[in-house]
């Protein structure tokens, strides 16, 4: 299958757009502490660049931690039910916990996270999305899976660039681009 790349967002708005979050987010924590601090977690591999970019924009004290999402896919879609690498089993307990995700599409995946994490007992969990299909969302999900802070809706297209991937390509992409199948 042909396909052609189209921009969507440009570095510059992806960037103009981290750093109001970061503001947001930073506003919103007012009351974490060195402490106390927030615990920000990257889902691997596709939030890695928003993430380091949002983190070091925020004014609040904040911890880093890593978990590696695998979402088996065939061509752009999911098959079967995510798999969770926590590493060295992050502690959640009484934290402030901010999940920072790279997009929110069916909402399987953020359901399966939540319902993890909320067993680890943490303070309080928010989700930091830097896209979002709202169109793609399972009607199970419609109610339940939101992000606190998002950075873009988009309508029901695949995109790549700023760490999404195509079957591992193009995560590299400076640009949010969107993918065009064409049948030859
Ligand atoms: P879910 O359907 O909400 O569970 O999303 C599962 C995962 O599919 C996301 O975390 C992404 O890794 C991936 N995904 C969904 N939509 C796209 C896209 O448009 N481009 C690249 N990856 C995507
Ligand atoms: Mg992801």
């Amino acid at each position: 299958m042909k396909t052609s790349f189209h921009m969507m967002y440009s570095q510059k708005e992806v960037e103009n757009r981290i750093r109001e979050l970061a503001a947001q987010i930073s506003s919103d924590y007012q009351n974490v502490t060195e402490d106390d601090p927030l615990l920000a977690l990257c889902t691997l591999r596709g939030a890695v660049f928003f993430f380091t970019d949002l983190v070091r924009a925020l004014s609040v004290p904040c911890e880093v931690d890593f978990l590696k999402v695998h979402s088996y896919t065939e061509g752009t879609r999911p098959v079967g039910a995510p798999v969770f690498d926590l590493g060295e089993d992050i502690v959640l307990k009484n934290r402030h916990v901010l999940i920072v995700e790279d997009i929110i599409d069916t909402g399987a995946t953020m359901d399966a996270m939540l319902d993890l994490f909320r067993m680890k007992d943490p303070a309080d969990i928010r989700i930091c999305s830097l896209l979002d299909k709202p169109d793609r969302r399972l009607p199970k999900y419609q109610d339940t899976i939101h992000a606190d802070y998002l950075g873009f809706k988009i309508p029901d297209q695949f995109v790549i660039g700023w760490g999404l991937d195509y079957d591992g390509k193009y995560r590299l992409l400076k640009d949010i681009m969107y993918l065009e199948f064409h049948k030859d």
